[in-house]
């Protein structure tokens, strides 16, 4: 098992890369422990629960509510738990989203953890401390960051993962390579037999080197007042595709990651090469789904929390592996927006030969 500290002025949070629950023995305590998880999850791993009491949501995004964190407050209240309580949460993002905002508000904040089951909550969603919830169609609009005391990886548990849950992980590992490193970009394409296999050896070490990548940068900026931003690559036209479609969350990432690079190339900051060697090596990777930009986005965009005053704070690329934060107005944006669409209906009407 290897470990990965990030320390912040919030405290040291620890991840456990490659361990099992039987690692945990020590970092937990013996009493007060409350398991929150899905019932998914639940219904797979229950039998290798810590003692504690369990407390069970249902499973999928539908459950990022405020009112889920409410209820589970209520249930721990009425188990008994107390400021000393810690909670664990146990499976994917949505549960160590929910789990770790009911830990940071529960009694104005209480010990947390998480046990993360999927790989998209390995890679990205356990670690670094953000937990949110969905106001309507706008993602994670009410949450904090806090980071958990530890979060466990057991890649074992990614043998069983559904395969678009699978995708999705892949997506946010992308988005990783795509920011900061080219040669992990370049070693996720030359490895997609093995990945695709679930090769436990090649997805260890690339799981290893993507969270390191995002461990690096919430070390020097865990608030998001800066370099962390550059973790939202995909994310402003990912997050209105995954509500809009309903998309599993990395697959809408990975979509919207093509679309800010054909953005990066439009406003001239990346070569056009650049932009087709990123959507081919990922479609390549069987994560680009077409999806025809939803009516409005430029208004959804605009109520995002990313937006302010008129303009967003937009992750470009200036080349695969290297991103950069730019101003841009919602004009602007409108303006590449309808670049995009006719760009689309003009191939769509080659191919249908009008
Ligand atoms: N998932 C983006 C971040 O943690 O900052």
């Amino acid at each position: 098992m290897k470990s990965i500290k990030i320390n912040t002025a919030g405290g040291e949070s620890v991840i456990l890369m490659g361990g099992t629950v039987d690692d945990l023995r020590e970092r937990l305590p013996a009493k007060g422990l409350y398991i929150i998880t899905d019932t998914n999850v639940g219904r797979i791993y229950r039998d290798i629960f810590p003692k504690g009491e369990v407390l069970e949501i249902e499973a999928g995004e539908k459950s990022k509510t405020p009112q889920v964190v409410i209820d589970l407050c209520r249930r721990m209240l009425d188990a008994g738990a107390d400021r000393s309580s810690f909670v664990l949460g146990f499976g994917g993002g949505v549960v160590c989203d929910i789990a770790g905002l009911t830990a940071s508000l529960f009694m104005r904040g209480v010990r947390h953890a998480f046990v993360s089951t999927s790989l998209l909550s390995q890679i990205d969603a356990s670690i670094g401390g953000k937990n949110g919830v969905n106001l309507g169609e706008y993602k994670n609009i009410i949450g904090t960051i806090r980071q958990p005391e530890f979060v466990l990886c057991d890649h074992n548990m990614l043998a069983t993962l559904p395969e678009e849950e699978f995708l999705s992980g892949m997506g946010e590992m992308y988005k990783h390579a795509a920011i900061r490193d080219r040669n992990l970009f370049f070693d996720l394409s030359a490895s997609a037999d093995r990945i695709a296999a679930r090769d436990p050896g090649i997805l260890g070490d690339l799981i290893l080197r993507s969270v390191r990548i995002k461990a690096a940068i919430v070390r020097r900026d865990p608030m998001e007042n800066g370099i962390r931003r550059l973790l939202n690559f995909g994310h402003t036209f990912g997050h209105v595709l995954e509500i809009h479609y309903g998309m599993p969350h990395g697959v809408a990432v990975a979509r919207g990651m093509v679309i800010a690079a054909e953005l990066s190339a439009w406003t001239g900051e990346m070569p056009h090469a650049e932009y087709r060697l990123l959507s081919v090596e990922m479609e390549k990777a069987g994560l680009i789904r077409e999806a025809e930009l939803p009516p409005n986005v430029i208004g959804r965009i605009a109520r995002d929390k990313k937006s302010e005053a008129g303009s967003v704070n937009f992750v470009l690329l200036r080349a695969v592996g290297k991103a950069i934060v730019r101003r841009l107005s919602l004009t602007d944006l409108q303006a590449f927006v309808n670049y995009y669409n006719e760009r689309k209906d003009n191939s769509q009407s080659i191919q249908q030969g009008k």
